[in-house]
């Protein structure tokens, strides 16, 4: 979280002061950072220089049109889940030829739409999805470009609601029947099949379950290759972890590679490392492509939130703040740990416990538990890591309106997505006027 550092006990993003964004869009408010955005994805861009290699941004982890547009300058490629998804890269002028459509459930439409703007790949994730789609391609009469979202059978050693490649999992064909998805492949007359493909979850912190997985898809890829089945790509999904626990290096003010992470993970390994698990193992004759969504945007952005009230019972302290479940979901949803720091330091005032906690009726709804903070009414607090499965996952629970979301850019500002209005919360909505209305009163 380069990005983001104190300056005379200010916290800053870039150049800007939280407490003036604060002050100028309110609160609660999704912040992110241009520099760490661009960074993040140089830093795969450059681990694989000099390789045949396609990275597609996971466009589920932050599908703001800024974010994507930032994406699309850079040259990358996307992942996408759905037609919504797909709309927002066109519109943020990505190229559709760089685009890879994954998920077990594509409808019809979705398919027929990313059939008609000519996608890069379909990651096919059951037999029945590659029977409908060479259903639709002989309708448009094209051939599609698909590849067989291999289950492995790898444990990721994470969350088990973000774990996709056991064999447990709704996720891709088991590697015992991929041979025959591509035999059925290659009878159909309007799929081809251009690769092989996995993801096997998210937030993984360590790079076995990597190779693991690699290993399995080669052996696949080398088999298929000797059934007369050529594969051109081979696509190793995203899910490279982050770490969720900057914040003492932050209030330390210390640079990012002389520290370790926090109290209770282990450290993640790095772009480099990851890419030359791949550039090692992936012979020079695949084109190689990557799905990463957290690590280029997680660490580039915070959640802006204001404490409304200090509330102490029998057992607790708690700091309710104006931002929530249907803000951050992640806490509620998976435990998920998030560093929660001051915007403004009090360097001499005496830390307590506090469960940071939101307005939802709700006692799953908290952002952080037993938090060390020292704090005062109308404090602003920084929940980080919070650029990626954040506001895209954010709800209107409690006719909450989402909140506001900023890009910071140096000094600069922006505004890429205003805060919704009471307006919008209902738009769309209506009261039918039933025939019997008044003879009921
Ligand atoms: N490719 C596919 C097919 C995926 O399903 C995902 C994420 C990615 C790529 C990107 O993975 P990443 O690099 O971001 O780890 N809401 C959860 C995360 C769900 C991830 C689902 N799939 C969370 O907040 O932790």
């Amino acid at each position: 979280m380069e990005s983001y550092s104190y300056k005379n006990g200010a916290l800053y993003a870039e150049q800007v002061p939280l407490s003036t964004l604060a002050a100028r869009h309110g609160t609660p408010a999704f912040v992110y950072s241009r520099a760490a955005i661009e960074a993040n994805w140089r830093a795969y861009a450059q681990a694989f220089a000099g390789r045949d290699a396609l990275i597609c941004y996971a466009v589920k982890a932050n599908s703001n049109l800024a974010i994507l547009n930032l994406m699309a300058r850079l040259g990358s490629g996307f992942d996408i889940v759905s037609v919504g998804e797909l709309e927002r890269v066109l519109r943020a002028g990505g190229a559709a030829d760089k685009v890879v459509f994954s998920g077990v459930g594509k409808h019809a439409h979705e398919i027929r739409r990313a059939l008609e703007v000519g996608i890069k790949c379909f990651n096919v994730e059951s037999e029945p999805e590659l029977l409908r789609i060479n259903e639709i391609a002989a309708q448009l009469s094209v051939t599609a470009p698909v590849s067989i979202r291999v289950n492995p059978d790898t444990d990721a050693h994470t969350h088990p609601f973000i774990s996709t490649g056991r064999k447990e999992d709704k996720f891709g064909i088991s590697h015992g029947q991929v041979l025959a998805a591509y035999r059925l492949a290659e009878r159909l007359e309007c799929v081809v099949p251009v690769g092989i493909d996995c993801h096997i979850g998210s937030q993984v912190t360590s790079l076995e379950p990597y190779i693991d997985a690699l290993e399995k898809l080669l052996t696949l890829a080398e088999d298929l290759e000797r059934h007369g089945i050529p594969i051109g790509h081979v696509d190793i999904g995203g899910g490279l972890g982050i770490d969720y626990h900057c914040g003492n290096l932050i209030r330390a003010g210390a640079p990012r590679s002389q520290a370790g992470s926090g109290d209770d993970t282990a450290t993640v390994p790095d772009v480099t490392a990851f890419a030359e698990v791949l550039r090692d193992r992936v012979p020079a004759r695949y084109h190689l492509m990557l799905e990463p969504g957290r690590s280029i945007v997680g660490n580039a952005g915070v959640l802006l939130t204001r404490v409304e009230y200090l509330k102490t019972t029998h057992t607790r302290h708690f700091a309710i703040v104006d931002a929530s479940m249907n803000d951050l979901l992640r806490p509620s949803l998976y435990q998920a740990w998030h560093d929660i720091i001051p915007v403004t330091a009090r360097a001499d005032e005496r830390e307590m416990d506090y469960d940071v906690v939101g307005p939802v009726c709700e006692t799953g709804d908290f952002l952080g538990l037993q938090r060390p903070l020292a704090l005062r009414p109308d404090d602003l607090l920084a929940v980080l890591s919070a650029g990626a499965y954040g506001f895209c996952m954010s709800s209107n629970y409690n006719s909450r309106p989402r909140a506001v979301e900023l890009l910071v850019d140096d000094a600069c500002a922006h505004v890429i997505r205003e805060r919704e209005t009471p307006e919008q919360l209902m738009a769309g909505e209506y009261m039918p006027e039933f025939a019997d209305a008044m003879g009921n009163l």
